[in-house]
Formats: C-alpha cells, structure tokens, sequence
C-alpha cells in the first residue's frame, strides 16, 4: 500500500518571513494528521526559516530545482549536497515552467534526476503535455517518452523511492484540471512504464501524483483514482489553512 504524498511547489512566491508564518499556522492545522506524507518546496532562500518553523513534525522539505554537478563554478546553481545540508529530502525536477522557460531538455532532466539521486535526494519527476500533444492524442507516448528519459540509467532502488507528478500543462495554474479518469489513465500508463523499464516491485512502490489546479474541493477524486497517490500543488499550497485541507481531505479518502 502506497502512503499518499501530497506536495507544495511554493514556486517564486513566499519570502522566508512569509514561510515563518505559513509554518505557524500550518504545523498546529495539521497536528492530528499521520495517514499523509506532506512535502513542502519553497524557495531556496526560504528553505532554513521554514525547516525551523517545521522543526518537530513531519512535514518533509524539498527544493524546486537542483544542479546535475555536485560542485564547480555554476553561478546561481545549488548542489544535491546543499540541499540536503538544508534540510531538503526531496526535489522537484523537470517541472514544466523550468522545461517551457529555462531550456530544461529531457537530457538535463536525467543529469539532475541522476545528481539528486546521487546526492542521496527523492526525485519528484515532472511529466505532462501540452494542449496541442493531447489535442492530437499524443499524450501517452509523450509522457512515456518523457518518463523513459527521466529515469534512464537511475538505479531501481531509487526509482522506488521517487515520486512521478503527472501535470497536463494546460491544467497548471489554469483553474482548469485534467478529470479524475483522464488523469488516471495517465497515472496508469506511467505506472506500466516503470513496469517495462524496472519490473513489478518498483511499478508497486512509486508514487505518481497528479498536478494541475489541484484544490481541497477536487482532491478526493483525484485520490480516489487508483495509480493516483497523491498531488502536487501550487497555488492552492500557498495559503495554510488551503494546503492544510488538502492534506486533511487526502487523509479522510485514505480510511
Ligand atoms: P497549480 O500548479 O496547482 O497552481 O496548478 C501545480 C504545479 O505547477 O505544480
């Protein structure tokens, strides 16, 4: 049985000020849960204030963007090991604003895949297709050209270990969302991809969340999907009392 993970991607929003007192109120609106992994990525300056303020839960961190070299001259960039340094158990990789605005290319996904892996982090791998690709009924062999280039030459164990987030492009941010079943079916194939590429057991283990315009009125039939094992959520992620009925609307599909 897969835990359900349910993740924040605070994007360019909230300063460490800011995630002070997200974490203060967020940490008392979740006290009684335990049947959910809860994520949060905020900005890398955030990192340290929200780790302290979260200091005592359960609420794992992780960053939006990490560097494939452990170390060298790469201004602006931050390691694996930085990461990890800052609390960060997790990491976004390949979402699609990094992929549509900085370039990001599936070759540069794997390298930061293989460096967050390396550097002892969970990938969470951002796959989905634009409007045109789905439109055209390219959206399967897409996406699984995309998760095959993700996760090429990544060791088994840490593919278990990995979270695969689903999200359409043209459901991110857009109010829009993909329905429960065409996101499942997505999960699904995704799913059988890990299958192909590292056998059963894995398939079994990896979480495949879904993301686009996620909320706490539309979560449940998300959750009720099953390849579906949680979400990543933007803009409903930013606000404490939202994020935290989420995770509370995601623990109550669970018993
Ligand atoms: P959204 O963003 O929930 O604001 O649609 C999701 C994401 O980009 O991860």
């Amino acid at each position: 049985m897969r835990r359900p993970l349910i993740a924040g991607n605070w994007k360019m929003h909230n300063t460490g000020t800011e995630a002070k007192a997200f974490g203060r109120e967020f940490r008392t609106a979740i006290k009684d849960v335990d049947g959910v992994d809860v994520l949060l990525c905020p900005s890398f300056p955030a990192l340290g204030a929200l780790a302290t303020t979260l200091e005592g839960t359960a609420v794992r961190l992780g960053a939006q963007n990490v560097h494939a070299e452990p170390e060298g001259a790469f201004t602006g960039e931050v390691s694996a090991a930085m990461l990890t340094d800052a609390g960060c158990t997790y990491v976004i990789v390949g979402h699609s604003e990094r992929r549509q605005l900085m370039g990001e290319t599936d070759d540069i996904v794997n390298g930061k895949v293989k460096a967050a892996v390396a550097g002892g982090l969970h990938p969470v791998v951002c796959v989905g297709e634009n409007i045109e690709q789905r439109r055209a009924g390219e959206t399967e062999a897409f996406v699984t050209g995309q998760v095959r280039a993700a996760l090429a030459d990544v060791a088994a164990d840490a593919v278990a270990e990995a979270v695969i987030a689903y999200e359409p492009i043209w459901a991110i941010g857009t109010g829009e969302t993909a329905t429960p079943e065409e996101a499942e079916a997505v999960a699904g194939v995704v799913r059988k991809t890990v299958a192909d590429l590292f056998g059963d057991d894995v398939a079994e283990k990896v979480r495949i969340q879904y993301g686009g315009s996620v909320n706490a009125d539309n979560i449940a039939s998300f959750m009720a999907q099953p390849n579906i094992d949680g979400a990543l959520v933007g803009g409903a992620s930013l606000d404490a009392d939202s994020f935290a009925r989420i995770v509370k609307n995601t623990e109550a599909t669970t018993q």
